[in-house]
Order: structure tokens, then sequence, then C-alpha cells
């Protein structure tokens, strides 16, 4: 019988994930299965326990399910732990649940190895402070940059995610007013603002000369932060389809032992999107 994975998110029809595996195992000859559950609100726990105790072998949890997965596994990896969101789920043999987080190694592994950007000794921006910031933060501390600067419309919910990240290291915090007159070598964003077609509002000359900017956000079309990062002449505007690969290979990686190569499947993905990167 096949390995039985998949994602399970509210909403989930448009997740890619099942394609992403799909290409993974297609590439690596792994044996498996990956589907899409639409978790229910009420009972998230029950779903998800059911898809295990039915033979399932791992999960990749969305939103808005992170932090209950993080509360439902029985052991964490560090990054899970940190983040108090869990976005991978793996059965271990003896038959409890571990907890893992690979959103932040992904944006890592995309901007480092896939873009060749220097993180260690840059200036940081991350703008957000909610689970998405809680997701990557530790992972952007670890990579030694001069400064990484935690900046929120709700100032006191960076603070508290800063004192969150007290063993990790010592970012600064403040609210989106306190960037006056400061300057950053790479802006990611990491808020929902750009559901509504937003982006935070920042103040002009933020962005140092070259600058990099991210959107942890993914469209077929540029999205609002990008299209943001392009008017302000960023050196490079990129969306999340590359961490959204390389946090779904870290995965694979936890749950088969085997690191399939992503640059093809974002290829792939960025040609299907009509969204060239
Ligand atoms: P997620 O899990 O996607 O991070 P979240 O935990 O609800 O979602 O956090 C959303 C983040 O986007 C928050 O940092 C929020 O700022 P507030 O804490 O001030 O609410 C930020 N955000 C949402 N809309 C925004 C906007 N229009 N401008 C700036 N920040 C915005």
């Amino acid at each position: 019988m096949q390995d039985r994975y998949a994602v399970i998110g509210n909403p989930i029809e448009h997740s890619k994930s099942p394609l992403i595996h799909a290409a993974f195992a297609k590439q690596t000859g792994e044996n498996l299965t990956y589907a899409k559950i639409l978790g229910n609100l009420k009972h998230f726990e029950q779903d998800a326990i059911g898809f295990f105790q039915q033979g399932g072998r791992g999960l990749n949890v969305t939103v808005p399910f992170k932090e209950r997965a993080w509360r439902l596994a029985d052991s964490l990896g560090s990054e899970a732990q940190s983040a108090g969101a869990v976005n991978t789920l793996v059965a271990l043999p003896d038959g409890s649940l571990r907890g893992e987080n690979t959103d932040g190694i992904g944006l890592v592994r995309d901007l480092t190895i896939n873009h060749r950007c220097l993180l260690s000794g840059s200036r940081i921006l991350l703008l957000g402070a909610g689970g998405a910031a809680r997701g990557v933060a530790g992972q952007l501390l670890a990579q030694g940059p001069e400064r990484l600067f935690i900046a929120n419309r709700t100032a006191v919910k960076a603070q508290a995610l800063v004192q969150r990240l007290s063993r990790q290291g010592n970012p600064e915090w403040g609210g989106l007013e306190d960037l006056a007159g400061q300057q950053f070598d790479l802006i990611i964003n990491s808020t929902s603002a750009g559901l509504n077609a937003e982006v935070p509002a920042l103040p002009d000359g933020v962005l140092a000369p070259g600058a990099w900017v991210y959107d942890l956000m993914y469209a077929s079309e540029p999205t609002a932060f990008v299209t943001w990062g392009r008017a302000q002449h960023a050196a490079k505007c990129l969306d999340g389809l590359g961490m959204l690969v390389e946090q779904a290979a870290e995965s694979f990686y936890l749950w088969r032992g085997v690191r399939p190569e992503t640059a093809p499947v974002i290829a792939a993905l960025s040609r299907a999107g009509n969204n060239p990167r």
C-alpha cells in the first residue's frame, strides 16, 4: 500500500501542496499519495487524529490550524517550539505525533540558496507579528543579521514576539511609524494586508540602495507588496512561491529522509501561474 500524506486547512481548495508533493514523489521515486483535507473548524483535532489512526504517515497543517496542531503534537521540533505553530506532523514509529515547523527554513533556503541573498550581516526588517512572523523570525535571527527589526501596526504584538525570541537573540521591535529615518537591506512582509490588496504603511526611504523585498504571500499575479517593491525600485522583489516549495521540501525530507530538488518544481509552478520570477 502507498504511504498516505495530506494537507489539512480551511479553506484548502487552492492549496498547491498536493501538486508539489506529487512532483517530489515522482522525482525521487517515493511511493506515496498526498491529498487535501478540508479541516473542520470545530473538530480539527479529531480530523487529524483520525487521519493518523487510518494509517496516515504525515500531515501538513495550514491556516487556521497551525496553533492547534502545535497543541496536539506529543513532541515538538525546536523550530515549532519557538514558533508556537506546527506546519508538519510526523507519525513516529511509537505511534506518537511529532510537530515540526518548516516555514522558517523554507524562507531562508529560498533566499540564501535559490537567490543567493546574504542574510548574515544584513539589516532585515520583518513586517508583521502574527502567526506567519512567528514561523520565520527564529530562523532569520539564526542567520546572524546585523540587525533584525520586527515592526507591526500594533507595536505591542511585535514586542511580545521579541520577548518570545529572547532565548535565540535580541531583535528590535516597534510600530510602523518607528521606521522613519531607518534603512534596511531586506524587507520581508509577513502581514496579511495583501489579502485586501493593501501594504503596510511604510515611511519613504526605508529601502537601502540595492535592497530586496520579499512577500511571504504568493499569488498568480504580482502581490501588492511585490508591486510596492517594484514601485520603490527595490533591486529584487520576490513573492513566497519559492518558500512554499522549500517548506514542502523540508517536510518531505522529514517524512521520507530524501531531499527533493526544488528548482524544477518552482519553475513549473511559476510557469503555470504565469508569474515569472
Ligand atoms: P498570520 O497568521 O497570517 O500571520 P495573523 O496572526 O492574523 O495572521 O497576523 C496578521 C498580521 O498582519 C498582523 O501582524 C497584523 O497587524 P496587527 O497585529 O496590527 O493586526 C498584520 N496586518 C494585517 N493587515 C494589515 C495592514 N493593512 N497593515 C499592516 N499590517 C497588517
